[in-house]
């Protein structure tokens, strides 16, 4: 796609009728969007819905989060993975309420001040609430960006032809569009660019998508997850579980609440890096409980 061409015209018109009706395209409210963007980085969207209004009820403003404490947050965050983002939305939460007043920013530098705030994030509130004509550039995106242009982009090409695609005013659309586009026709596997709107603008498509897809390695685009199961990331996400449950998890319980049998791990490191990220802390006598 070029700024020049009818590609933009066509994603939409494609658009406005494919459109996914998701909870959070329903809201303006900063910290609403923020909590959406966050759960939906690492979490499928038919699991985020559910848990983004659960999430909304319990702390329906960076004030009720920050006094809630990170312990509220991460007991809240149960089964959406990636626990650190738990204690960042919460480090960012207690950060608008003591550096703006509990009003956010709508300007992209001080977003990208506040904590567990990276690029896309401060993008995605910037376009999702404040309606600005940014360019979100995620994982789909990051594709879409790297197939229309055939080739692989620098993060900051990816940026630039991003941003220079986005129509004068149309912002919000605009992005919720490409996120769609990217999740539901320029898929990583098998894109279905005999439905794509854009595909006539698509250099790759054009081309008879040769081999390497310039998708691959491309900037935003993922290089997949390393292997979860039987990880110690996985031991340490059950000893959280563990502490969840509300009783302090002593030393002696730490191995078995990580499912790992004697020797495969190091549960005690597993407690102390748990610790160390602020997902819990250590009573006076040792056990582990919720920050
Ligand atoms: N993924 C990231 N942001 C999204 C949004 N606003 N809607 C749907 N999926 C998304």
């Amino acid at each position: 796609m070029t700024t020049t061409d009818s590609g933009r015209h066509e994603l939409l018109g494609w658009w406005e009728a494919a459109r996914r009706d998701v909870p959070w395209r329903h809201t303006r409210d900063p910290w609403a969007v923020l909590v959406s963007e966050v759960m939906l980085q690492q979490t499928q969207v038919g699991r985020v819905a559910p848990r983004w209004q659960r999430f909304l009820e319990r702390f329906p403003t960076t004030a009720a989060c920050a006094v809630a404490g990170a312990g509220a947050v991460v007991e809240e965050w149960a089964g959406l993975g990636y626990n650190r983002r738990a204690v960042a939305l919460h480090s960012c939460a207690t950060a608008v309420e003591e550096r703006h007043g509990g009003a956010f920013p709508d300007d992209l530098d001080a977003l990208l001040a506040l904590p567990g705030i990276g690029p896309y994030t401060a993008r995605a509130v910037l376009a999702f609430a404040f309606e600005r004509d940014v360019a979100v550039v995620d994982t789909n995106v990051g594709r879409v960006l790297a197939r229309t242009a055939g080739q692989r982009l620098t993060a900051r090409d990816a940026q630039a032809r991003a941003d220079a695609l986005v129509p004068a005013g149309e912002g919000w659309a605009w992005n919720q569009a490409m996120l769609d586009l990217g999740a539901a026709v320029c898929a990583k596997r098998a894109p279905a660019c005999e439905r794509c709107p854009v595909a006539a603008a698509c250099r790759w498509a054009r081309a008879g998508r040769p081999q390497p897809d310039p998708a691959v390695g491309s900037h935003a685009v993922s290089r997949g997850q390393s292997r979860f199961a039987g990880s110690f990331r996985q031991g340490r996400a059950r000893l959280l579980d563990a502490v969840r449950l509300g009783e302090p998890v002593p030393p002696e319980r730490w191995a078995e609440a990580c499912g790992w049998s004697a020797g495969e791990h190091d549960a005690s490191r597993a407690a102390a890096t748990l610790v160390a990220d602020g997902l819990a802390a250590f009573t006076p006598d040792g056990a582990l409980v919720l920050p």
